[in-house]
């Protein structure tokens, strides 16, 4: 495994938050929601009061408000009190929270203690831990089994993000034997497991080498939001390999609109979750209506937890209350009613 210091990590850490909130690194527009549209209902024989976000997940496991703060950061100075706020911010909404990846945690098990502060301030929040799949590679069960542990977490995200580890000056593009060690995992840790992508998307084919392996859930991370090949292009200088070679691969990556379709098209055996470019109550309307069964955000949610605890709280508020909109407008009570009466088309051009 490649060893970097806790100052160069830190440093890294802080880099990506700050680049992430450049909109020149945000593929804004390119998801490909304005290709769908979801039905007006002009009688939608419902009371507002009626319409309920409460959805069953993890393959009917689990009943929780379909939406999902991204796994964004952690094992840094910022983080703890960064995710804390978001603990707690889901916890009051009822939220699921991903945590950013524990890989320091891997060599360095003082960082454990952040989890305990972030339980100390929101006990009951569901969290679902996190690490890159090529660091999964070469670290057994056991160790991701002690990283789930202190979050108490719900389940483990396993990202891939082979063309951030490429263009990352100090990456680790070594992902050979990654399904087999996806495979060991589900296997072995006696969690749910889920993968995702980190704004690049999975082609059908990639998801179809998923079939059979027993993971939970996928959450496609797709195309259209945070783009961390322009983030890592970001981190080098101009003239220098990783910054040139970062501009040919700026748009690099599947839709979400348009992976989410084909993923759901393909009936898989794990759960079709979503995220990547979703801005709006509305967007998550549309990924729900196409069927993912949760929708994550990242890049928004960073940066009103950065503004404040007021600016988050109004932000995930306003989230749940267009999403409901979208709901009664289609007439549909509940996002299981949303999904069985298939009230989304291709937009006519
Ligand atoms: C600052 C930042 C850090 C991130 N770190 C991680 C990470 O550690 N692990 C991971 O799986 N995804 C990570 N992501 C990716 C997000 O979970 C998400 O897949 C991606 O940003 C697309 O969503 P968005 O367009 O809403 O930002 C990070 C995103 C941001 C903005």
């Amino acid at each position: 495994m490649h060893s970097e210091s806790t100052a160069q990590f830190e440093s890294r850490k802080v880099d990506h938050i700050r680049l992430a909130l450049d909109v020149k690194n945000q593929a804004s527009g390119q998801a490909g929601f304005e290709r769908v549209e979801l039905l007006h209902e002009a009688f939608p024989e419902l009371d507002f009061s009626q319409v309920s976000l409460m959805h069953r997940i993890f393959k009917g496991e689990l009943e929780s408000k379909p939406l999902l703060v991204s796994s964004m950061t952690a094992g840094h100075h910022q983080a703890v009190d960064l995710n804390g706020r978001l603990a707690e911010a889901c916890q009051r909404h009822g939220w699921l929270m991903g945590v950013g990846s524990q890989r320091r945690e891997l060599r360095d098990s003082s960082a454990r203690q952040e989890w305990k502060e972030v339980r100390r301030r929101a006990p009951r929040v569901k969290l679902l831990g996190n690490l890159g799949l090529s660091q999964l590679i070469r670290t057994s069960t056991e160790d991701v089994r002690r990283l789930a542990d202190s979050l108490e977490a719900s389940a483990m995200i396993i990202h891939s993000n082979p063309l951030q580890e490429c263009l990352q000056p100090e990456g680790t593009p070594d992902f050979a034997g990654g399904l087999k060690a996806l495979e060991k995992l589900v296997k072995e840790l006696g969690l749910p497991v889920i993968v995702k992508e980190t704004g690049c998307g999975f082609s059908a084919q990639s998801l179809s080498r998923l079939k059979g392996l027993g993971v939970m859930a996928v959450d496609i991370s797709g195309f259209g939001g945070t783009h961390w090949g322009r983030i890592e292009g970001g981190r080098s200088q101009p003239g220098e390999l990783h910054h040139e070679a970062a501009k040919s691969f700026a748009n690099w990556g599947i839709g979400t609109v348009d992976g989410l379709s084909e993923a759901v098209q393909m009936s898989p055996d794990y759960e079709i979750w979503a995220s990547g470019g979703v801005r709006s109550g509305r967007d998550v309307a549309i990924l729900l209506a196409m069927g993912a069964q949760v929708v994550g955000l990242a890049q928004p949610i960073l940066k009103s937890a950065l503004e404040g605890e007021k600016e988050l709280d109004f932000l995930m508020s306003l989230i749940e209350y267009e999403l409901k909109v979208a709901l009664f407008c289609t007439g549909s009570r509940s996002v299981e009613q949303l999904q069985e009466k298939k009230v989304w088309r291709w937009r006519k051009v």
